[in-house]
């Protein structure tokens, strides 16, 4: 019932969802071509702060910018680094209730890194968070990502919280259309 409802609102996806999701090939291709991490370290080359510009560019085209900080998909990415991941009062409204995308900068703080690790690989989230694209990521483009939101330090405050589909939102929210029948 779940996973119809979520494949049939995967198909109503929006045109944000899908760019994201183009865009990942890209980051995978350019994964292959960069020097792997642990490899850098073997051979003594890797640099202080690698890790953190790598989770940088993850994050910039891996899309988590577009939900889970404000305004950024609709200034074209100006939002200043210090303000990404802060999370978005805009709530995505669908079958499955009204979800806000989280303050990531809080939920990375609030855990260790292979709490991190495990938490990626197992979550199955409500619409419309890609966790899927979570869940396939190469581990160490998963370190990458959380060292560089722990660079950035906490800020902002919760999202709001999960509203049930019985019942309406009171601020501003994205309305999907219902799934086809
Ligand atoms: C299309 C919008 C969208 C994109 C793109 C997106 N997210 Fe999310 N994300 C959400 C929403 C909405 C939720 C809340 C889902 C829920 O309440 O079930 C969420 C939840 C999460 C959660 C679980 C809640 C928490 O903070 O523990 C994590 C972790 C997360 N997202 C990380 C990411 C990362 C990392 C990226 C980039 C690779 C990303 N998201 C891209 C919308 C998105």
């Amino acid at each position: 019932m779940v996973n119809s409802l979520q494949k049939a609102c995967a198909a109503k996806a929006t045109q944000l969802a899908l760019l994201s999701a183009l865009a990942l090939p890209h980051a995978a291709s350019a994964a292959q071509d960069a020097v792997h991490p642990k490899a850098a370290l073997a051979a003594g080359t890797a640099a202080p702060g690698k890790d953190i510009e790598r989770g940088r560019y993850l994050v910039r085209i891996g899309g988590c910018n577009d939900c889970h900080t404000a305004g950024y998909a609709m200034s074209a990415g100006q939002v200043p680094e210090k303000e990404w991941l802060t999370g978005d009062q805009l709530g995505w409204r669908g079958p499955w209730g009204t979800t806000y995308p989280s303050n990531l900068r809080l939920t990375m703080n609030a855990m260790g890194e292979n709490d991190w690790i495990k938490l990626a690989r197992t979550m199955k989230t409500r619409p419309p968070m890609p966790w899927f694209t979570l869940r396939d990521m190469h581990k160490d483009d998963l370190r990458a990502i959380y060292r560089f939101i722990r660079h950035l330090g906490p800020a902002g405050k919760p999202a709001p919280a999960f509203v049930p589909p019985d019942r309406v939102a009171e601020g501003p929210a994205i309305q999907f259309p219902m799934p086809p029948r």
